[in-house]
Formats: C-alpha cells, structure tokens, sequence
C-alpha cells in the first residue's frame, strides 16, 4: 500500500500577534487548554495518519521537540525541518523532499483548527483517490480575504484567486490540501510571487490546468477557526471552551486519539497521564480508560 504521510508547516513570523510571538512560535501559543499545534497534529492522525514532519523556524525548533519529542508516546512517528525564514507556504514540498519521497501528502498549516465530523472522512476519500490534488472548501462572509474558488454546478473547479476583490463564491480554501508524489517536482518549478513567496495558489493552479485538483465542501455544521490575529485568536479559545464544557469531551487531544486509533495501550495512556494531573488534562486521560 501506498505510504500516507504529512507535513505541519508552523514557521512563519505571527506579525498579527506581536509583541507576543517576538519571542515564540504562534503554534506553541495556547488555544484554550493545549498548544495549537495539538489541533492540526490531531486532524492528521484521526485520518489515520502517522508519519509526521513538522517544519517550523530555526530558533523554535527545539521548543517543539521538547513538546512532542519523537512522537512514539502518541504511537507515531515525528520528524522536523527548518524553514529558514517564511519564504511561502508551497516551500514545505522542496524542504519535506527527502522525507516526502514517494508518498501521498497531506500539508495541515500549523495554525488551522478544524471542527467536524466530515473533514477526517473526506481525508480518507481522497486518500482512496491518490490522483492529483485536493483542497478542502469552506464558506466565510470575508472571502476577499482569502484564496476564493469558482466552482461548476458538478463541483468542478474553474478558476481560484487570491485576495480577490470581487470573489466569484464565498467558498475558500482552507489550510489542509491532500497532494500525489508528483507534488515536489511541481514546486520545483514555482517562481517566487512579488510578496517573495512560493505560493501554495501557484501549485494549485499548476494541478488545475492539469484537471487534476478536486475540491471536498466541509459541512456547514463544521467549523474552521482562525487564529491568526488577537480577536480570532481569543475567539478560538472561546469556541474550544464552550464546547469541552459543554461536552465534557476534549477537542484536539493527540493522547485519545492515539487511544482510541489503538496506537497506545493503557499502561502507556495512563503514563502519559501523571504529570498532567495538576491541570485536569491528566484526569480526563485516565477517565478515558475506564
Ligand atoms: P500566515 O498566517 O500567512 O503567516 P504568519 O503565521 O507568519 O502570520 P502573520 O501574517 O501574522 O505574520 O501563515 C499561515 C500558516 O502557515 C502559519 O501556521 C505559519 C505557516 N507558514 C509557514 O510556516 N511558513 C511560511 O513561509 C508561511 C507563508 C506560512
């Protein structure tokens, strides 16, 4: 079977967010009770993925290795890259190269929440598909915000703009694309834009004009939070609270879902509980095993 795998980009500058990130990575930052890169790492593993690199900036790397280490006492496997400054988000396929190789690759930004049951269920569809690219789409109000996609009445793709003024639909592409093996040598032929970047829009309209990019709708029951500036960011936390409390269940918890994928056993996820106990987050691990 075809090796699955997947990168989490967390570089980047967080200029939204100073002062608070001159000194740490916006994915090491708190969205509620855990660090934000426990949401995109979890999004990968529910679909059953378990080879993971996470790409961040020189200076940050060690704080993640020292958060999540090897990945084993989750049952998978964690590599890292640099990035040596933020040169554009397709630039994770020319430093995940080697590690890539030839796999089917999922790139999670490291700052994307995903909430929702169908999100892990179209991974795994396109997973199945293994041909060309897929994004992942979701309505907002601000599309001009964003990547925007003008799509056929067979949901088809015809056209994607960045930031466009006047957006052709209010369906956007989100921070998770699935790409086939092919996708290194398609970024190898990537020009810097004039903002210097190697833009993820460029790869996908290279998979476009070869009829081979898809797009999956999220439900509109799902949610996709944003968190780059300070309001989103606290919005995020917010919406992630509400839902623990009222659910009694955690959202974005890498321990459970190693649990329930079978990837641990009790003994381990007991393990992993006691020096979370003081915060509650070591109870809820063990309440997990009865
Ligand atoms: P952005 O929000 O576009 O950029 P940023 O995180 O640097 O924030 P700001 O705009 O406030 O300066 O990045 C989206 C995600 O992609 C985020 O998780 C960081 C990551 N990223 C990289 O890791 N490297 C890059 O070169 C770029 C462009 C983004």
């Amino acid at each position: 079977m075809l090796s699955n795998k997947g990168i989490i980009l967390a570089g980047g500058t967080g200029s939204r967010l100073f002062p608070i990130t001159k000194a740490i990575s916006k994915q090491l930052l708190h969205v509620y009770d855990k660090p934000m890169i426990y949401y995109p790492l979890t999004t990968l593993m529910a679909s059953g993925i378990k080879d993971i690199l996470i790409i961040t900036n020189t200076n940050d790397r060690r704080n993640f290795e020292t958060l999540l280490g090897n990945g084993s006492q989750f049952g998978i496997d964690i590599k890292y890259a640099n990035q040596e400054s933020p040169n554009g988000i397709a630039e994770a396929f020319l430093i995940g190269e080697e590690f890539i190789k030839d796999s089917l690759i999922t790139l999670i930004l490291g700052d994307n929440i995903f909430y929702g049951s169908n999100l892990t269920n179209l991974l795994k569809d396109s997973f199945l598909r293994n041909i060309g690219g897929t994004i992942f789409a979701y309505p907002v109000k601000d599309p001009e915000r964003y990547g925007v996609i003008e799509f056929d009445d067979s949901n088809r793709v015809i056209s994607i703009e960045e930031k466009p003024k006047f957006p052709k639909s209010n369906y956007v592409i989100t921070g998770i694309y699935v790409f086939d093996k092919k996708v290194v040598d398609l970024a190898k032929t990537l020009k810097p834009s004039k903002r210097g970047e190697l833009e993820i829009t460029d790869l996908l309209k290279i998979y476009l004009n070869k009829q081979k990019l898809s797009v999956n709708f999220l439900e509109r029951g799902s949610a996709w939070l944003d968190t780059g500036n300070i309001d989103s960011l606290h919005e995020a936390s917010s919406y992630i609270r509400t839902l623990e409390h009222r659910q009694g269940l955690k959202i974005g918890c890498p321990e459970e879902i190693a649990w329930n994928n079978g990837w641990i056993n009790k003994k381990q996820l007991l393990k992993l509980s006691k020096p979370l106990l003081k915060s509650g987050y070591g109870e809820y691990l063990i309440e997990l095993t009865k």
